[in-house]
């Protein structure tokens, strides 16, 4: 296992649509260790490949209890049945130093394969319904800002501007 380097915007592989997976082999169970490593170690609650420069339809999700640490794996994963609507708080590892308010449905059906290739399908709701929703909108390459208002959205790009040319001084 090992810890990828999580990608930033603007990035041009977070725009990218992810493409399905094929092969269910090692290399894809390596890449799904690495990707919840990658998680635990940022610390983050999901990740989907292209953040780590991979283009692949492969998100990881937290999973853990009071016992242990875990997280589950949807690959090729499709939502359905959207229901409800809430409003609340979403941050992204790979958008610096931003949190905003972002809708989502409240409860989804979900639909995937685990990394063995079997078909998963479940109902989820709430927080967990909400980091699936997140995680599936970069595999289309959508980021949560652009689900905020136009004028946050600048807001935050100019934010970002500073930080980038800090980061070059
Ligand atoms: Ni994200």
């Amino acid at each position: 296992m090992a810890i990828r380097t999580i990608l930033t915007y603007p990035h041009p592989v977070l725009r990218q649509k992810a493409a399905p997976v094929i092969e269910f082999d090692d290399k894809l169970k390596e890449l799904v260790a690495d990707m919840g490593e990658t998680m635990f170690a940022a610390p983050g609650v999901g990740l989907a490949a292209n953040q780590i420069g991979v283009p692949l339809q492969v998100v990881v999700i937290e999973q853990s209890t009071a016992e242990n640490t875990s997280f589950m794996a949807l690959i090729n994963p499709v939502l359905s049945n959207g229901e409800g609507s809430v409003v609340d708080d979403e941050g992204c590892l790979s958008v610096r130093e931003c949190q905003a308010k972002v809708k989502r449905f409240r409860k989804i059906h979900v639909t995937a394969q685990d990394v063995e290739g079997r078909p998963i399908e479940f109902d989820a709701e709430d927080r967990f319904a909400r980091i699936i929703q997140h995680e599936v909108d970069h595999l289309l390459g959508t980021l949560f800002i652009d689900r905020i208002s136009p004028l946050k959205r600048s807001l935050y790009k100019k934010k970002l501007k500073k930080i980038l040319e800090q980061d070059e001084e």
